[in-house]
């Protein structure tokens, strides 16, 4: 709550720490009106520091402080400053000891960043700045300590009491209390220090690590999840083998902990030993998660563990360096999804998120390199450019080096900086040491915002049998950054001819065995490559794997198109050929006729992959999603989404129609036999199957209904129960609709994981999520506004999934999301700054809608006592 303009932080002040703090010891009573926070600090100015004689200044934030003590002295109120988010004392020895004890309010903490309770239980999150909510401290990733945490609580209420490293001491106290003690062995930033304490059941298993030491795994989870734990469990132990065969990364610690609480901001949490996860992100069961929900937790459960390496033993300098956790992260987690399943189908995934969500936010008002210059609220940059672009970068590096390389670069850059608090730079100079490349240029990648563009022409000379690619490349203004040089871009391409046949790349006239498959490095604003000894005409696949976060105007004939969907041996770009040729004909179709045709060999393309079995059918369960509307959108101008919607929808309702007894069929074929698994092919099945009965459902087939509700009622796991859910909210069958609503809400109402999902297939619907219904939802004894997960599988839902009923032209949707963020904006920041982007994206849409989404960022920007960080989202956006 503020009145004043928020404080911008630039990179480009960056100051080492005055003082360092080489030990912790912390005494946390915990009692159900608060807690008490005994902090003793080691602290000793920093050497490589300049500002000799400097006051100590510790950060702190909703704190009560209660006593200082200074090498056992108490001082006096004359002594230091209470500043509210700062306690300083202006003279202090070379060395000492600070022993200070606060009073907090759990209980009452809603932004959920410190300490506070969720369904009963204590916990913390700390990152990024949540430690000074718990005591005053040099709250920044460079000041790295060794923690020793005692916990005392009521025994019978919280029965288990965690923190970081290993347990060393536990007993009884007065009054039915008792307490534990944990000690962490390795220095850390205070952002990986965390506490729970609650009446939680523990899961056990154990891991043998490549040099033979037993690890102890523990899930803490409330006891009605107790059957949940499993899969993360599994994904666990493959997450460490894995890191040990590719990365060569052996766990450090005894003991490594999982726990998962209701109530949290994001995915999860990578403590030192303690990982904190959101329960959607972690509890499992076939029951209650969809295929895709196993598969985001195995790959959530991988990155937290990834992160012990690549973010904790190697941590970040100061916040402008997030990247190069999460980046590699990212990229690291990727790679062991992509190894566990199938890694095409992998690559599509990403990359679908990419170009939609992060080139989104790359052409928006909050666009920011992947190491940015500056911020106000650190939080707000969690984004998917840290994170996605962040991990494009790093697979670009792989891809420059080759796997062996990198490998050498990761073991330097782990080995170099073992314990330390370093920069994205100093990971691209492990990179270029290790190799012996030269990245200098490739670093703009981290200093550019804005998503690369290039457009790419070709002649082909038949007379000389050369084939010319002109490549230009160019990167638009973001706020701030105009005139951009050209970036280091790895470009990978294969040529076909005219049978579909791989050609030899030939780059000089002569050249002998040349590859069919090159990956070009553009350097300059523009290159023409000349391949030789081309007989006739090729079709060019370019930009294969995606091998970089850009994007590629080529005039592609529909022709060509439909010839790489069949022919290009790089599966990702024969998914990518029918994704363009979907976008092609959709955007043919937005605000034509009603009468106006389907491009008819979209159908015959469809029947074939519907029809023919032996391709590969994962594969051909992506092939089969048309472009989706937010996507769509990120591809237009002055976007009208209501008419996005309607040509999608149309051209959706003609396959239907069109392919009608094929999908009755490729249902039926692709119904299970056997025992539920999650293989990339039994997923494929019941992707197949579940796309049939959407588009069954879309036009109102009467088999198809009958097929989703026998499906929905037989079903032995969430992914068909809630693909035929889905199928039926999204038909215009309004009675089965609300008939599987309310039995689904019965059967799952004690489940929250599973009533969240209840919650958005409703609001990401058109036919269910109507604004009238998304305040019935809000109403409901489910809905909780202290909740994120609630609050993002409703509000969240319907502003960002069911757009046509978001923008729709009367305001309305603008409105509404307007007044939600201004009613968390008081109690959870974070999460309200989240739920605007949608309407940071004004610009990019027509007149009719734009200026109403300005008014509505407008009237946010005009509450009182706005938060820092709903401040910054909407200044920008406005600016
Ligand atoms: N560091 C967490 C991750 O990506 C994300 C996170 C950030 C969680 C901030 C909570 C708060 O793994
Ligand atoms: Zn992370």
């Amino acid at each position: 709550m503020r009145s004043n303009q928020p404080q911008t932080i630039y990179l480009s002040e960056y100051q080492v720490p005055a003082y360092l703090v080489d030990h912790v010891d912390l005494r946390f009573e915990l009692f159900e009106e608060g807690a008490r926070v005994h902090s003793t600090l080691s602290v000793r100015r920093n050497p490589d520091s300049r500002a000799a004689s400097a006051p100590l200044e510790l950060d702190g934030d909703s704190l009560r402080l209660e006593s200082v003590a200074l090498d056992g002295a108490e001082l006096s109120a004359a002594d230091y400053e209470d500043r509210g988010d700062q306690l300083v004392i202006a003279s202090v020895p070379e060395q000492f000891e600070l022993s200070v004890v606060t009073w907090i309010e759990p209980q009452n903490n809603t932004r959920l960043e410190g300490l506070y309770k969720s369904s009963g239980m204590f916990c913390t999150q700390c990152e990024a700045e949540g430690f000074r909510c718990i005591t005053f401290f040099p709250d920044r990733p460079d000041v790295m300590a060794r923690f020793r945490t005692r916990i005392e609580a009521d025994k019978a209420s919280y029965p288990v009491l965690l923190s970081n490293g290993n347990d060393v001491d536990r007993g009884e106290l007065e009054g039915g209390r008792h307490f534990v003690t944990w000690e962490d062995p390795f220095p850390k930033p205070c952002y990986l220090f965390a506490l729970v304490a609650g009446d939680l059941v523990e899961k056990r298993d154990t891991f043998r690590t490549c040099s033979g030491r037993d690890i102890d795994l523990r899930m803490y989870v409330e006891p009605r999840n107790a059957e949940k734990c499993d899969h993360a469990m599994d994904s666990l132990k493959r997450s460490m083998s894995w890191d040990e065969e590719v990365y060569g990364r052996e766990y450090d610690l005894d003991i490594f902990m999982i726990v998962a609480v209701d109530d949290f901001n994001m995915g999860a949490m990578e403590n030192k030993g303690l990982n904190i996860f959101n329960s959607s992100c972690v509890l499992a069961s076939q029951d209650t998660a969809t295929d895709a929900a196993f598969q985001r937790i195995e790959a959530i459960v991988a990155h937290e563990y990834f992160h012990n390496w690549s973010g904790n033993r190697v941590t970040c300098r100061d916040w402008f360096q997030l990247s190069l956790k999460e980046g590699f992260t990212v990229f690291r987690d990727s790679q062991f999804s992509a190894d566990m399943g199938s890694p095409t189908v992998k690559r599509i995934e990403d990359v679908t998120l990419l170009r939609t969500a992060q080139f989104a936010e790359d052409a928006g008002p909050m666009a920011h390199p992947v190491r940015p210059a500056s911020y106000m609220e650190i939080s707000n940059f969690y984004t998917l450019t840290i994170y996605e672009k962040g991990a494009e970068v790093v697979r670009m590096i792989h891809n420059l080096l080759g796997p062996e390389m990198f490998r050498k670069g990761s073991d330097l850059y782990f080995e170099r900086h073992d314990g330390q608090a370093v920069t994205t730079d100093d990971f691209v100079r492990a990179m270029e040491d290790a190799s012996g490349r030269d990245l200098t240029q490739f670093r703009l990648w981290y200093e550019q915002a804005g998503t690369p563009v290039l457009n790419v022409s070709d002649e082909f000379d038949a007379e000389q049998g050369v084939y010319r690619l002109n490549i230009a490349q160019h990167i638009p203004d973001t706020p701030g950054q105009s005139n951009k040089k050209p970036q280091h871009i790895p470009f990978a391409l294969g040529l076909l001819g005219s049978r579909g046949e791989p050609l030899p790349l030939k780059l000089e006239a002569g050249e002998e065995n040349a590859p069919a498959e090159r990956v070009l490095e553009l350097t300059e604003a523009s290159h023409t490559f000349e391949f030789h000894g081309i007989g006739e005409r090729p079709v060019p696949s370019l930009l294969r794997h995606f091998s970089a976060p850009v994007r590629v105007n080529y005039p592609w004939s529909r022709e060509q198109l439909l010839f790489l969907m069949s022919h290009d041996p790089d599966g990702f770009n024969r998914w990518d050929a029918g994704q363009r040729l979907a976008v092609d004909v959709i955007q043919s179709l937005v605000g034509a006729p009603k009468d106006a045709a389907v491009e008819p060999r979209l159908v015959t393309s469809y029947r074939h992959l519907i029809c023919d079995s032996s391709l590969d059918q994962a594969l051909v369960a992506k092939m089969l999603q048309l472009p989706s509307e937010a996507y769509l959108i990120e591809l237009a101008d002055n976007a009208d989404a209501p008419a996005i919607h309607r040509a999608r929808e149309r051209v959706l309702k003609h396959l239907a129609i069109s392919l009608r007894d094929e999908l009755v069929a490729c249902y039926r074929r692709n119904l299970e036999s056997g025992d539920y698994e999650i293989t990339p092919e039994a997923i494929a099945r019941r992707s197949l199957r579940n796309t049939a009965l959407a588009w069954l459902l879309v036009i109102n087939d009467e088999e198809g209904r009958e097929l989703a509700v026998r499906q929905f009622r037989s079903a032995d796991n969430m992914t068909d129960r809630m693909g035929a859910l889905r199928a039926l909210v999204n038909s215009d069958y309004e009675e089965d609709r609300n008939l599987a609503l309310e039995e689904f809400y019965q059967q799952f109402r004690e489940d929250p994981q599973v009533i969240e999902q209840w919650f958005s297939v409703q609001a990401a619907s058109d036919r269910a999520g109507q604004l009238p219904q998304i305040h019935a939802l809000l109403e409901h004894p489910a809905f909780d506004w202290k909740n994120p997960n609630k609050v993002r599988s409703v509000v969240g839902a319907f502003a960002g999934q069911n757009l046509s009923a978001f923008h729709n032209p009367d305001g309305s949707g603008y409105d509404f999301l307007a007044e939600q963020v201004c009613r968390l904006d008081d109690s959870n920041p974070q999460i309200a700054a989240r739920l605007v982007t949608p309407l940071t994206r004004w610009r990019k849409f027509a007149p009719e809608y734009s200026e109403q989404m300005k008014a509505a960022l407008e009237r946010i920007r005009d509450k009182d006592g706005l938060s820092r960080d709903v401040y910054e989202v909407v200044h920008k956006s406005l600016a």
